[in-house]
């Protein structure tokens, strides 16, 4: 893990409220896994005095500016405009001074070479999915199932379908794709199959439904939680979630930004109220 006062590539519109961030980023080639995350802080100005948390999209090379230079290594984000930090990101340009704190926390695990693998990304949830996407190709089958409220949270589905996922998509208003939730695509394809490996990445309600389809399927499941962060690094406590077993005699508690983001199921806490769900901390924001 470093921390780099590094500059912004390129920022752009990919769909409307959604950017793409492409950061200067030396050795996260080299060190950044699928499911990692870095904390990102916009340099020039105090406010947001806290860094944010956001997936890695990707990482690459872009080509040297001359013969003798080497060429740049950069990381993409992909982020939905959502509050004061997104806000002040969606007005960065190429140049622009931004710190990175990462590459951080517990990427996915692989799987079974030659198993099935599903992956179910809600909206900004797909961000995760496309390094994991990149390293099980090559081995397994991989299905993509992307859903969102409407066509605008649909997003870099034809990256995922160059690397030759299977790509199925939902919208709850019928805007794009299949009509409904992407968990009921999930049960579809649970019950044609289920020696599968599902991995998934969203908000909590569909963490959870798609935790309940897994469990009755007995299909392993890891999920990434998008907890509130302030640290990143274990020392605020703001991210903790119940992990599996917790009571209230014998608490269990785990640090989404250490532990996780990726756990497997199995390692967590869930149900109607002693649920998975990320502590509302105070401190964070
Ligand atoms: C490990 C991890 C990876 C993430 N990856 C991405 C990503 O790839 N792309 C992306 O767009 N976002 C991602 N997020 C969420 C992102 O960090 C927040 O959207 C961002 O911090 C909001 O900052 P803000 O200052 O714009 O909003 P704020 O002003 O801080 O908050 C605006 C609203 O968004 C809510 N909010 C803030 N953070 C979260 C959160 N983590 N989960 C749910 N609601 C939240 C707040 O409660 C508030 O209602 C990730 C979060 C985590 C923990
Ligand atoms: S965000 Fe501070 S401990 Fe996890």
């Amino acid at each position: 893990m470093k921390n780099h006062k590094t500059i912004v590539l390129s920022n752009q519109e990919i769909s409307p409220g959604y950017y793409r961030m492409r950061i200067l980023a030396p050795d996260y080639n080299k060190l950044a896994r699928p499911g990692q995350f870095v904390m990102f802080r916009v340099q020039r100005s105090l406010p947001p005095l806290l860094r944010r948390p956001f997936g890695i999209f990707r990482v690459g090379f872009m080509p040297a500016d001359c013969d003798t230079m080497p060429p740049k290594e950069f990381i993409e984000i992909i982020y939905k405009v959502v509050g004061s930090g997104t806000e002040i990101m969606q007005g960065l340009h190429y140049g622009d001074p931004v710190e990175l704190l990462g590459p951080l926390g517990q990427g996915f695990e692989f799987g079974e070479a030659d198993e099935e693998k599903i992956l179910v990304g809600g909206g900004i949830g797909l961000v995760p999915l496309y390094m994991l996407a990149e390293k099980m190709i090559d081995h397994s089958k991989v299905r993509l199932l992307m859903g969102g409220r409407t066509r605008d949270d649909i997003i870099t589905v034809t990256e995922f379908e160059r690397l030759g996922v299977e790509t199925y998509v939902s919208t709850e208003d019928g805007s794009l794709g299949e009509a409904g939730l992407v968990t009921q695509v999930l049960e579809k394809k649970l019950q044609e199959n289920n020696q599968v490996s599902v991995y998934a990445c969203g908000p909590m309600p569909m963490i959870e439904a798609v935790e309940k389809i897994c469990s009755a399927h007995r299909t392993p499941l890891q999920v990434s939680l998008e907890a509130l962060m302030a640290c990143g690094v274990g020392a605020c406590l703001g991210c903790v979630v119940k992990g599996a077993g917790h009571t209230q005699e014998q608490p269990s508690y785990l640090c989404t930004c250490k532990v996780g983001p990726v756990f497997h199921a199995r390692q967590l806490a869930w149900g109607s109220d002693d649920d998975a769900a990320a502590s509302d901390c105070g401190v964070c924001r």
